[in-house]
């Protein structure tokens, strides 16, 4: 196993009391014409700041939306993760992407519509937001990340880090382990990056694309297709990957989906992926979602941002 060294990243560089204000650049739809959610695909050009360069992929941005909440005090900044590569969205270190779920939900008759997200699915090219970070120190590749081997778990938005991490491994020099990018979402109109994603398995042999469309059917026993359930239905692929010693793995999105993977790695014998804490019991189910991390959390060889 190659030594997994992270690199050495700056934070704050402009801190949530030291927000710096940069235009948007790019706006646009990437969720299908008939979906019911809409994720936009927004990029930002921060020539001139201190963040010009210094972003990894993997980290995340501040955005503080303006205006006050309901007790008159400013909105707190929300992060998100950034989706353009190391070099920059296009090639340009002064533009950095993210990848924006309008945020929108009814309970007992009312609507609710998430401040910071429509706030930034509404901008426009040249209006201004102010940003904060980056933040985050361990969900990035590591150094020498030709070396490894990777499956990349995300579920909705959680494909952000990715589709920049995948630029790195592909876009910049010749890779040659194998890359795994399981990706899930409600419905096929969903399904972010597709185009990249499928002419990246397309080119390279040892990239491997897998959906998870989960309503739209449903496996043998019933259940939904779900990010870990492609462990076990695509276990001729990925089992020899996850058996590889220099095999890392990643998991980005919905906070509970890393319960599913790591009962599956179990399932497999795959403990080197986990720090088992407590002693598990015989039937792995028995444990609820919740507790999971009580039992067990991420080895080394794991990289988890879940919210
Ligand atoms: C490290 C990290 C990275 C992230 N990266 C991304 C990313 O790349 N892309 C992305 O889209 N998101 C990402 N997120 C999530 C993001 O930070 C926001 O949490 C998300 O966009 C919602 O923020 P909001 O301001 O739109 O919603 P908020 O205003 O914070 O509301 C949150 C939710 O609650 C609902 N709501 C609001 N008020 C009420 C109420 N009174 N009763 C019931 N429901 C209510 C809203 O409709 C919304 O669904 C990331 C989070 C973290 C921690
Ligand atoms: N860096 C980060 O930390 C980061 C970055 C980006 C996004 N996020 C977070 O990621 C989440 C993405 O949400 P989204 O609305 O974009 O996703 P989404 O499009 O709704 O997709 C989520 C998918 O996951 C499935 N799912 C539900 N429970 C699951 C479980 N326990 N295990 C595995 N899969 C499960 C859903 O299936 P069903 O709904 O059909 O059951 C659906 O298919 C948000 O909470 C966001 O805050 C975090």
């Amino acid at each position: 196993m190659p030594e997994i060294t992270l690199p050495e990243v700056e934070l704050n560089i402009y801190g949530p009391k030291d927000p710096v204000e940069v235009p948007v650049v790019e706006n646009y739809i990437i969720t299908k014409e008939s979906s019911p959610n809409f994720v936009r695909h927004i990029t930002f050009d921060v020539s001139g700041t201190e963040l010009e360069g210094k972003i990894k992929v993997g980290q995340s941005v501040g955005i503080f939306p303006p205006g006050k909440n309901e007790r008159g005090r400013d909105y707190k900044l929300r992060l998100y993760s950034v989706s353009s590569p190391n070099g920059g969205e296009h090639g340009k270190p002064n533009l950095i992407s993210t990848t924006v779920k309008r945020t929108i939900e009814e309970l007992d008759n009312k609507l609710y519509i998430g401040v910071a997200s429509n706030y930034l699915a509404d901008l426009q090219p040249g209006d201004m937001v102010k940003i904060s970070g980056p933040s985050g120190k361990r969900f990035l590749l590591p150094e020498k990340e030709k070396e490894f081997n990777y499956l990349f778990f995300a579920t909705g938005t959680g494909i952000a880090p990715y589709r920049g991490m995948i630029m790195e491994l592909f876009e910049k020099g010749d890779y040659q382990n194998e890359c795994a990018l399981i990706f899930g979402c409600p419905y096929r109109t969903d399904v972010l990056y597709s185009d990249y994603f499928e002419k990246m398995a397309q080119e390279h042999s040892n990239f491997h694309y897998l959906k998870s469309i989960s309503r739209e059917s449903r496996r043998k026993d019933g259940s939904k297709h779900y990010v870990q359930t492609k462990i076990k239905d695509e276990e001729e692929l990925l089992l020899p990957i996850l058996k590889k010693k220099n095999t890392l793995v990643y998991i980005c999105g919905l906070k509970g989906m890393e319960a599913g993977i790591y009962k599956e790695l179990l399932r497999l014998g795959l403990d080197e992926y986990l720090d088992i804490r407590k002693k598990l019991p015989d039937d792995l189910n028995d444990i609820p979602r919740n507790d999971i991390k009580k039992f067990m959390k991420p080895s080394a060889r794991t990289f988890e941002e879940v919210y």
